[in-house]
């Protein structure tokens, strides 16, 4: 279909947005799909930054990555990404979440709103310009329901000089489909008065 789904869409952007010897940063490595999709991108001279909560979930990460011999591009970092700034610096080309449990994992570890809105403000602080930040939010569990929410509600208040802020979502499927947000910062070369 023309129309690629949100996770789809996510890496479509992220391959638009990197460049080799980029760096970028995973929030929430969970199983390390998108993290992989992310050392792919930025090639052996570029770094990724992968942070997740669990233990678990950077082990499951970690094996993937060694298993596709990309592990030497990608730092694991345990932590909540609402310390973002004290796990991590930018600037990144790339930032991105993907929300919710860790599939196969324990499902009451999930992302909560409150540490997802202070991750975001401090990745938007951390973006290089002309960077990119994706979250890809599930809202088919009552969690996801309510950090949707607040997505819906704090995003629309970025101020739109320092990051343009995109919602894709399809609107007549069945079963709840994830939800892309997409903020794109500014390049070098952009002028706020034209
Ligand atoms: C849907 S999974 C991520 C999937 C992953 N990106 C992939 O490609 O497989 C969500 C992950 O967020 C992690 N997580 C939940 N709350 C977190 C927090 N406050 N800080 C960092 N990671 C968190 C969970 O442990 C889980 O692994």
């Amino acid at each position: 279909m023309l129309l690629s789904s949100s996770l789809k869409f996510s890496h479509e952007l992220m391959e638009k947005s990197l460049k080799p010897g980029d760096r970028a940063l995973d929030c929430t490595a969970g199983n390390g799909k998108d993290t992989l999709h992310l050392a792919n991108l930025v090639g052996p001279e570029g770094k990724v930054v992968a942070v997740d909560i669990q233990k678990e979930a950077l082990e499951k990460t970690k094996n993937l990555l060694q298993e596709k011999k990309v592990i030497h591009r990608v730092d694991l970092i345990q932590g909540d990404h609402r310390n973002l700034d004290e796990l991590t610096h930018g600037p990144f080309k790339v930032i991105t979440f993907n929300l919710g449990y860790l599939p196969g994992g324990d499902h009451g570890v999930v992302t909560d709103p409150e540490s997802t809105i202070l991750a975001i403000r401090k990745s938007v602080k951390m973006l290089a310009p002309g960077g990119l930040i994706t979250i890809v939010a599930y809202h088919g569990h009552p969690e996801g329901k309510a950090e949707l929410v607040a997505l819906e509600k704090f995003l629309p208040t970025l101020n739109q000089n320092e990051i343009s802020v995109l919602q894709y979502r399809f609107i007549n499927q069945a079963n709840n489909p994830p939800i892309l947000f997409a903020l794109a910062a500014p390049g070098d070369d952009h002028c706020p008065d034209l």
